[in-house]
């Protein structure tokens, strides 16, 4: 694992965004998997900007959205779906057929589990997956006790998770369940970028960083990933010992 700090959120934003730009030049059928939240959205305005004065070739490129709150339809504003379709697909023009997304309305959950899986098997695995942290160091919906061995799966949400979480709803909403990528997809990813910014974010990065690895403190699986890169700004740096 690498860590790299940068000025402000926007520095290590564009240096996200050139990942993914790099990600679509350098290989033939991509496999890009995305968190949605407050951490990667200017990095998702800027790939797209890119994307656009670049006249990237985006025809390849499979996309992977990385977790959903289960009973949040889609056209709710706070979903994970409504994040990707705003902020990425739809100014993309994406090809549907190249996107997966879970269906947290679906009354087969495990199926939908089993598609995913499947769906990043058949692709030859994610080439590039960029995360952020949740304020209890959760991982996509792999929260705190979680098994690092996990494929796709449906969990039980973390009292910090359903309070925070009240903030990308315009209404409060009954959050009970996630079903999220698994650690296991992290550590088969090539590369892992996980982004934070912010001084609310120090303490949580320090840990994810300086304490011992640990399922207790799910994204403390960064410090086994040969390829991954923590990226962070001034301020989520800021508890740093080096
Ligand atoms: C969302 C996700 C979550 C968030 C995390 C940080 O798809 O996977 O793990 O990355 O909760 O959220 P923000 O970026 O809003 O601070």
């Amino acid at each position: 694992m690498q860590l790299k700090i940068y000025k402000t959120h926007h520095d290590l934003s564009d240096a996200a965004a050139n990942e993914i730009v790099e990600l679509v030049n350098c290989k033939s059928n991509p496999v890009l998997c995305l968190a949605s939240g407050d951490t990667p959205k200017l990095t998702c305005r800027l790939f797209v900007e890119k994307a656009k004065s670049q006249q990237l070739d985006l025809s390849n490129l499979t996309f992977i959205g990385l977790d959903e709150w289960v009973g949040v339809p889609p056209e709710n504003n706070g979903s994970c779906h409504y994040f990707f379709r705003h902020e990425l697909l739809d100014p993309l023009d994406f090809p549907v057929k190249n996107v997966y997304l879970f269906d947290a309305m679906s009354g087969d959950l495990q199926d939908e589990c089993r598609k995913m899986d499947n769906a990043i098997l058949e692709k030859g695995g994610i080439d590039l997956m960029i995360v952020g942290i949740g304020m209890n160091g959760h991982v996509g919906f792999n929260e705190p006790g979680v098994l690092f061995g996990n494929y796709s799966h449906v969990i039980d949400l973390d009292e910090t998770t359903i309070s925070v979480g009240q903030k990308y709803f315009k209404t409060p909403v009954n959050l009970q369940k996630g079903i999220t990528l698994g650690l296991n997809h992290l550590q088969h990813s090539k590369k892992v970028l996980m982004l934070a910014n912010g001084e609310k974010k120090s303490g949580v990065i320090k840990k994810t960083i300086e304490d011992e690895v640990s399922p207790a403190f799910p994204a403390s699986i960064m410090q086994t990933h040969a390829n991954g890169l923590v990226m962070v700004d001034e301020a989520a740096a800021g508890l740093l010992k080096h």
